[in-house]
C-alpha cells in the first residue's frame, strides 16, 4: 500500500521532470522524501532536514538568515577568543571528546547568540541534526503542554535526544543586568533538568548561551551548573565581560 503510493509519487516525478534533474531540491530522492534500498523504502535524509527546519522556523529562525562566524567581528581579547574557539569547535567537531559543550556566558549584547547559531548552522550544513531551543519560549511551551503526555514527551524527547542542541538564553528569566533576580522553581526544574541531565549522562553535546556567569549557574543549581560547565572544560566555556558589548565596541579597550 505504502510502496504503491511511493512508487506513484516517484513515477510521477520521473515522467514529468526526468529531463531536468537539477530542478529537484534533493537529487537523492527527487523530492519524494523516500529512497529505495535493499530493505525497501526508507526516509531520505532531506525529509529529516526539512522537519528540523520547520522546528527552527516555529521559533522564528530561518536557517538561511542565520549570520555566519565570518560576519562576527571581534573587537577585544574575549570576543577574539570566542570567535577562534567557535571556529575550532566546528573544525574539530568530529574529533572532540564525546558530549563536549560550547558555552558562552555573561554580558547581554555581546554576540553570544550570533556565535552559537553560527556553530549550529555550520553543523547543520554537515548534516548533523541540530535542534534550536530558545530557553524561555521552549520552557513555556513545555509547561503549557505538561498535561498532554503524548505531545509533552514528543517535545521533551526532541530536546533530550537531539544530536546537537542549542539552548539560547538559558535561565533568561533568572538574570537581569548581570545579577540573579530569582531562583529556579520546582516547575522550572521539572522541565529543564531531564533535558540537561539526559544529555550530560549520555554525553550528547549542547551549545548554550546564557547571561549567567559560571558562578550564577552554580548558584542557581550546583549540580546542574556544574555538569554544564564540566562538559565544556577550560576550552569551550567563555565568559563575556562588560567590555563585550557590540553596541559599545568603539569604547572597548
Ligand atoms: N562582534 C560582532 N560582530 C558582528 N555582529 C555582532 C557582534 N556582536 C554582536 N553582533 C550583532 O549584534 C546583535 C546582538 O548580538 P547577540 O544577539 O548575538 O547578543 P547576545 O550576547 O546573544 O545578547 P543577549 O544576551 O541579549 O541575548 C546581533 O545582531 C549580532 O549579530
Ligand atoms: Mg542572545
Ligand atoms: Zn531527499
Amino acid at each position: 500500500m505504502l510502496e504503491d503510493m511511493i512508487n506513484r509519487i516517484i513515477d510521477k516525478n520521473r515522467s514529468t521532470t526526468s529531463h531536468v534533474t537539477s530542478r529537484y531540491k534533493c537529487s537523492k530522492c527527487r523530492d519524494t522524501g523516500f529512497i529505495q534500498t535493499e530493505k525497501g523504502y526508507l526516509r531520505c535524509e532531506c525529509y529529516e532536514q526539512d522537519y528540523i527546519k520547520r522546528i527552527w522556523e516555529n521559533f522564528g529562525v530561518k536557517q538561511e538568515e542565520i549570520k555566519l562566524l565570518k560576519d562576527y567581528t571581534p573587537y577585544n581579547e574575549v570576543t577574539q577568543k570566542a570567535k577562534e574557539k567557535a571556529a575550532e569547535y566546528i573544525i574539530n567537531y568530529p574529533k572532540l571528546e564525546k558530549g563536549t559543550n560550547f558555552v558562552l556566558m555573561g554580558q547581554a549584547g555581546g554576540g553570544k547568540t550570533h556565535i552559537i547559531l553560527a556553530i549550529g548552522k555550520a553543523l547543520l550544513e554537515r548534516k548533523m541534526k541540530v535542534i534550536y531551543m530558545p530557553y524561555l519560549e521552549a520552557i513555556r511551551e513545555l509547561k503549557a503542554n505538561a498535561m498532554d503526555d503524548e505531545y509533552y514527551n514528543k517535545l521533551i524527547n526532541r530536546y533530550k535526544l537531539a544530536e546537537v542542541l542549542i539552548i539560547d538564553d538559558l535561565f533568561k528569566d533568572k538574570v537581569k543586568k548581570g545579577r540573579l533576580i530569582a531562583e529556579l522553581t520546582e516547575t522550572d526544574m521539572r522541565h529543564i533538568y531531564p533535558i540537561l541531565n539526559y544529555r550530560y549522562s549520555n554525553k550528547i553535546p549542547t551549545l548554550i548561551s546564557s547571561e549567567c556567569t559560571p558562578q550564577m549557574l552554580i548558584e542557581l543549581d550546583e549540580a546542574l551548573g556544574g555538569r554544564i560547565l564540566e562538559r565544556c572544560g577550560k576550552t569551550y566555556g567563555i565568559v563575556f565581560n562588560s567590555q563585550c558589548n557590540y553596541r559599545l565596541r568603539q569604547f572597548a579597550e
